[in-house]
């Protein structure tokens, strides 16, 4: 997708990529660990012998070039001055500080210009094989959930149930997790990030699940709640009072709306039933490579939403020493609505 950065080099001599995503999406290296620098008339992609052939294989467009120990610096800068760069836009949000002044050294009079939240803007709107890339990735997810949830009940450890869901995703192909996966129970659930341990699930308990995997380096993403045995009455009233939520928030998604109005139209059902202080994030980030990435629904976004965008609608209510429900889809924008890549049932499942 080399031909997205067309209009930055218009305002630059070139770019300079450092992070995995960026790498992936604009060369085509899938390894992870490398450099680009994209002049208006040539491409380089700097790598260390572990990832040679591989680049060489997948980034078709570039001069792929292999450093050695200590030579990386030395090897970009020279062709940074061979491209005359003057102006160079590079990855703020992702180069360390000390790789900053490594590579500037290469380059010190030209004017580096951060451009992260340009790049990542670039890789808002998927293509066709990107959303068959996360439509498979989430139905590993799902798949997995079904696999697991026969296997969840009293006794089992937050751990167990974690590692289950992570063996399914794998068994289903699963690249990896594309984040830690949150597998808490009881009152643990009333933290919307808690980690799981060695907690055994006990009778009553809310049970959250917020898993995701990778699949041609694509990130799923999906929660469900469920509760361990019968539901009491305020369990119930939690969770349908969510289940409304995602459903309003769901129910604004389409092109044209800005990722604010979806998260205020979930936001307000929730507040309306008495739980507005339980409520503290956003309604739902972009998904992609990377598992957070743009667009926002939250309740400052004002980016406009605009067909093939892929989100998240995960609102949740979590109340300290009592727990909490998220549920969570993830779908994608179509001019009149969305198009939901997560297909399974919301209804609350006594297990
Ligand atoms: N599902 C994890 C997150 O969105 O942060
Ligand atoms: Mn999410």
């Amino acid at each position: 997708m080399v031909g997205k950065l067309k209009d930055l080099l218009g305002k630059m001599d070139g770019v300079f990529l450092t992070s995995p995503h960026s790498l992936r999406y604009f060369t085509g290296f899938s390894g992870g660990e490398g450099v680009a620098l994209i002049g208006k008339t040539e491409k380089f992609l700097f790598v260390d012998s572990r990832y040679t052939e591989a680049a060489k294989n997948e980034a078709k467009n570039f001069t792929v070039i292999e450093f050695g120990s200590g030579t990386r610096t030395k090897e970009i800068g020279r062709r940074m001055t061979d491209l005359n760069i003057k102006r160079l836009g590079y990855e703020e949000a992702e180069l360390t500080v000390a790789d900053y002044h490594g590579f500037q050294k290469g380059l010190p009079d030209a004017e580096w210009v951060g451009c992260s939240r340009e790049l990542t803007g670039l890789r808002m709107v998927k293509t066709e094989e990107e959303l068959q890339a996360l439509r498979t990735a989430e139905q590993i997810g799902v798949d997995a959930f079904l696999a697991v949830l026969p296997q969840i009940r009293v006794g089992m450890t937050e751990n167990e149930l974690a590692a289950e869901l992570e063996y399914q995703m794998r068994k289903r192909g699963s690249e990896g997790t594309s984040f830690e996966t949150i597998a808490i129970s009881g009152k643990k659930t009333s933290m919307p990030h808690g980690r799981p341990d060695d907690k055994k699930l006990e009778p009553g308990d809310f049970v959250t699940m917020d898993f995701g995997c990778r699949y041609r380096g694509y990130c799923s993403d999906m929660t469900r709640t469920v509760v361990l045995g019968k539901a009491s009455e305020e369990q119930k009233k939690i969770y349908e009072t969510v289940k409304h939520a995602q459903g309003a928030g769901l129910s604004a998604i389409r092109a044209g709306v800005m990722g604010k109005e979806a998260d205020g139209m979930a936001r307000a059902v929730i507040a309306d039933a008495g739980y507005g202080n339980y409520f503290g994030h956003s309604l739902g980030h972009g998904v992609g490579l990377q598992i957070h990435e743009l667009p926002n629904l939250s309740p400052m976004s004002e980016t406009v939403l605009q067909p093939g965008m892929v989100v998240t609608c995960e609102p949740g209510i979590y109340i300290p020493d009592l727990g909490g429900v998220r549920i969570e889809d993830m779908v994608c924008v179509t001019q009149n609505g969305y198009e939901n890549l997560t297909l399974l049932s919301k209804e609350l499942l006594e297990l």
